[in-house]
């Protein structure tokens, strides 16, 4: 028999789990959370298994959530930890690239896990790991938590991910359902510890990886709820893409808000207005994001010179009870999973008006030329991304959890631009 209190106390312990600080070469944050409150937590760590080097916790009184962050550290290396909860017990994480660097690496993507209790969300980690063994890190996008307001689900989300988060860093977004208000922003700002610009205005940040630089965008502002970047935040991007597009690197926007999306949420046309002139002008090579919870792909100006903007719907995370099946009817063995070039809500929201929509609402969804254009592909079936990058080529797939790889492409970029590879098209699997 379980010792019913022995498993309460399994699921209000925390971690430990990782993100990088502001150099993910040089730096590593460690947090956990234990049972009762303690003082002078630390990490022991080091190159070898001794772990001869401490680092004591930021909080100086007794706290449930601990905080260690490592600095100086060299980078790409494979550092050996324990922290002081379970002192008995080593983990180990490796340090990411330089900034500059033109060496590989691999990350993974989706948003939308909506953890809560008992969706065993763990299966869902071990099959990334599987499937995408040498990938460095994972970029989230938002809504990993069902209700922001209630512990159980934060509870659910750090046991399910225990072992996962304790050896790759999550660089996470904030969704609606985990920072849609002020409260449920503040309980998101103390569990992700990211190298935030200013939380005041929002859990916005960027890291710079190798040949690549990320920016992860809040979408929620701070839990003010809006699906756009906020002035401040806005500002902020527009100077470091300015500052970055400039440098000839990989530039991928992580965010939760759908800009174009042939799922639920549909196409609202105020991302549009928005984010496709930034992408123009600065040559963003990707957007991901979630909200939608499907996978999609989308090329946008891609027959501009400069190549255009890749837009992905990565909001899978979640398992089968949060992909919206629904909307592709029911699943009698006929229903396509995947749809390369159509509209998926049709059947949701009636047939889609025959101009776009310009109210900026979030349930209109355009039926314009530039969808039809652009759409790439849909899958409606849980997934993750998985993306790597060598030099100046990316492999992209998307995976699902029966370990089916649904899309799979191949960009190389040239100058400020990019090409397809010709070796490697578009793959498409029908169901
Ligand atoms: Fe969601
Ligand atoms: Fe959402």
């Amino acid at each position: 028999m379980p010792d019913s209190a022995g498993d309460a106390g399994r699921f209000e312990q925390w971690g430990p789990y990782l993100s990088y600080g502001t150099d993910p070469a040089t730096t590593m944050t460690i947090a956990w959370r234990s049972k009762e409150p303690t003082a002078g937590a630390w990490v022991k760590y080091g190159a070898t298994q001794a772990c001869d080097r401490t680092a004591k916790e930021v909080a100086t009184s007794a706290t449930r959530h601990h905080v260690v962050k490592l600095t100086g550290l060299d980078p790409a290396t494979i550092y050996h930890y324990r922290i002081s909860r379970d002192s008995d017990t080593a983990w180990t994480f490796e340090t990411g690239l330089p900034a500059g660097s033109k060496r590989p690496f691999e990350f993974i993507i989706n948003g939308d896990m909506h953890a809560y209790p008992c969706n065993r969300l763990d299966r869902y980690f071990q099959l990334m790991n599987s499937e995408a063994p040498g990938h460095d890190f994972y970029a989230g996008l938002g809504d990993f938590i069902n209700d922001g307001l209630d512990i159980t689900h934060w509870n659910a989300f750090f046991h399910d991910a225990r072992e996962y988060m304790a050896t790759r860093p999550l660089m996470n977004a904030t969704g609606n359902h985990d920072t849609g208000n002020k409260e449920k922003y503040k309980n998101y700002l103390d569990a992700f510890v990211h190298p935030y610009v200013n939380p005041a205005e929002g859990a916005y940040y960027l890291i710079e990886y190798g040949n690549a630089v990320l920016f992860f965008i809040d979408s929620c502002n701070a839990g003010r709820g809006d699906p756009l970047p906020g002035d401040e935040q806005y500002a902020w991007l527009e100077e470091n893409l300015a500052k970055h597009a400039r440098a000839d690197r990989w530039i991928f926007l992580f965010l939760h808000h759908q800009i174009y999306s042939t799922g639920d949420f549909g196409c609202p046309v105020i991302m549009n207005d928005v984010f496709r002139p930034l992408c123009r002008e600065y040559h963003v090579d990707a957007v991901f994001y979630g909200h939608d919870h499907h996978y999609e792909c989308f090329w946008v100006d891609r027959d501009a010179e400069w190549g255009g903007t890749l837009f992905f719907v990565a909001g899978a995370g979640g398992g089968q009870h949060h992909v919206d099946h629904g909307i592709m009817g029911d699943r009698d063995g006929k229903t396509k999973y995947v749809w390369p070039g159509r509209f998926l809500n049709v059947r949701k929201h009636g047939v889609p008006p025959p101009s776009p929509k310009s109210d900026g609402t979030t349930l209109g969804f355009r039926n314009d030329e530039l969808v039809k254009q652009c759409q790439l592909i849909g899958v409606l079936e849980p997934n993750f991304v998985h993306v790597r990058i060598d030099g100046d080529v990316m492999d992209l797939k998307c995976i699902g959890w029966q370990k089916q790889v649904y899309h799979q492409l191949r960009v190389r970029r040239a100058g400020a631009g990019r090409k397809w590879d010709a070796s490697c098209e578009l793959q498409r699997v029908d169901y």
